[in-house]
């Protein structure tokens, strides 16, 4: 269902996931999920422990897996001062005559060879991670209990993230290129969010090219806070706000403790099942605050089953079962509200000038022909009274519809050549790649009939994993 409903509403549901993921889990993430992201594989210690030998088994299997199952993959993360440095580098830009100079020089080095190695098969590159400090009150100038100073920051200021994400657009052109930030309270009120507002202003006040934030959301100790309340409107003021500076915005690490839960929100004595129900409620307001924003085209959660969380091995008081999964693979009630709540993207939408909603994932994840035959809330609306108001032009007479046909164009990719469209007849097998192609992109078409005969056909603009 969950993936379903990612499909209808066009918004990436994803889970992030290692390389190691056994195969159960993969089947999990195949049965409920249309994106995934990396957890650790693309981190700079886990490919580089030693400077340029760099492993790339994990990477290369993940995007394979990523590309054979049609996901759409986040690789994260190309830059994360705080953990996950192999040491030699922040020693060789401590110990530089001009600490500058070989920042750049090692980053450059990385993009190069990672992004440049990926080029056309990452979607999208978590370029810089977690820039600010935690209180959001300035940059990590120190080593303190929370990480390590920012070594990046202390190098160059805010070039190394300017630096980055220029190198990145001009080695993978294609890809979407986020900074990813975290943020336990993302609200306009609040002081770390606004930190975050203040440097997507700056950038972009720079030129830096930048598509996309991503608002971690990591609920664990409090969870009592405008994201987690029973409304999802102080979420979306915020995200609306970042996309008012023309940016894509995504919840890319969401999981909810239930101790957590339990602690701010259950009435004494409350049953499991009731514990699982309030965590489900918040769960479903972050989905609505992301469906009410038509910029945010993504929700992630960080892992597939509870008992993978980072938290259990992080944070005290677990186990913190804060995930869609349970222990064993199965949905939980999270599961079935997150899904729910996608579809508020498709309230009140008419196939007026677009097909539901963007971006359009790959039908090929779908397993049924898309959009699927009962996308009621993208279609419907535009079913009132039986009659479909595409739009003037190309409906002649408004008739009542007697049926109506979906035409999918799928595009290809080849090695270092530009898209080509392929069209289909409805319902016709998908296309199949040959070697060196991959999928990518998709357009819909739609026309009606009723007594009169065909209307024409209107199509959606091309969609896919963003690329334009
Ligand atoms: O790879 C080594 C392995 O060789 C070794 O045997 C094992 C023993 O402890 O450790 C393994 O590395 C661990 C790695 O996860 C892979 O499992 C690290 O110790 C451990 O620190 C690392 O934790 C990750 C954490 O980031 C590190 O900062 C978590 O899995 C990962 O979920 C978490 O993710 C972060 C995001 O990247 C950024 N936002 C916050 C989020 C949660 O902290």
């Amino acid at each position: 269902m969950l993936k379903d409903h990612s499909l209808r509403s066009g918004i990436w549901v994803g889970a992030a996931m290692d390389s190691s993921q056994p195969q159960d889990q993969q089947q999990d993430l195949k049965s409920h999920f249309t994106a995934l992201t990396s957890e650790n594989a693309f981190k700079w210690s886990s490919m580089e422990t030693f400077q340029g030998q760099i492993d790339f088994t994990q990477t290369d299997q993940m995007v394979q897996f990523a590309q054979d199952n049609n996901f759409r993959i986040r690789a994260h993360t190309l830059f994360w001062h705080r953990m996950q440095n192999p040491s030699w580098v922040r020693d060789q830009i401590e110990s530089a005559a001009d600490h500058k100079t070989k920042l750049l020089e090692l980053m450059d080095a990385r993009i190069s060879q990672v992004v440049g190695r990926y080029k056309g098969r990452v979607d999208i590159w978590d370029v810089v991670n977690e820039p600010l400090r935690i209180d959001g009150k300035g940059w990590d100038i120190k080593d303190g209990l929370l990480g390590s100073a920012n070594f990046f920051y202390l190098a160059a200021g805010e070039q190394y993230i300017d630096y980055a994400f220029a190198k990145t657009r001009a080695t993978d052109p294609r890809a979407k290129l986020f900074l990813n930030e975290y943020l336990s309270r993302p609200a306009l009120n609040d002081f770390k969010s606004q930190s975050l507002l203040a440097l997507l202003t700056r950038l972009k006040k720079r030129k830096v090219p930048i598509d996309g934030v991503g608002l971690q959301l990591h609920g664990f100790g409090s969870v009592k806070s405008p994201f987690f309340s029973n409304s999802s409107k102080e979420l979306s003021d915020y995200m609306k706000a970042i996309a008012k500076l023309g940016l894509h915005v995504e919840i890319t690490e969401l999981d909810i403790s239930l101790p957590a839960v339990i602690k701010d929100f259950a009435a004494p004595g409350a049953s499991d099942q009731q514990h699982l129900k309030l965590q489900a409620n918040l769960y479903g307001n972050a989905a609505k605050a992301c469906a009410q924003t038509s910029a945010c085209s993504g929700i992630t959660v960080w892992g597939l089953r509870d008992k993978d969380s980072w938290l259990n091995s992080f944070v005290p008081g677990g186990p913190h079962r804060p995930l869609l999964l349970d222990d064993n693979g199965s949905p939980k009630p999270a599961y079935t509200a997150l899904a729910a709540g996608l579809l508020q993207r498709c309230h009140g939408i008419t196939l007026n000038a677009k097909l539901c909603s963007e971006p359009w994932p790959n039908p090929q994840n779908a397993g049924v022909p898309y959009p699927a035959r009962t996308c009621n809330e993208c279609v419907k609306p535009a079913l009132k009274n039986n009659i479909l108001k595409i739009n003037s032009l190309a409906w002649k007479w408004q008739r009542p519809i007697q049926r109506y046909s979906y035409q999918w164009m799928q595009s290809t990719m080849s090695s270092n050549s530009s898209y080509v469209a392929i069209h289909y007849a409805t319902n016709s097998a998908l296309f199949k790649p040959s070697h060196r192609q991959h999928l990518r992109w998709v357009k819909v078409c739609v026309r009606a009939y009723n007594d009169y005969g065909w209307s024409a056909q209107v199509c959606s603009s091309p969609r896919g994993p963003f690329r334009s």
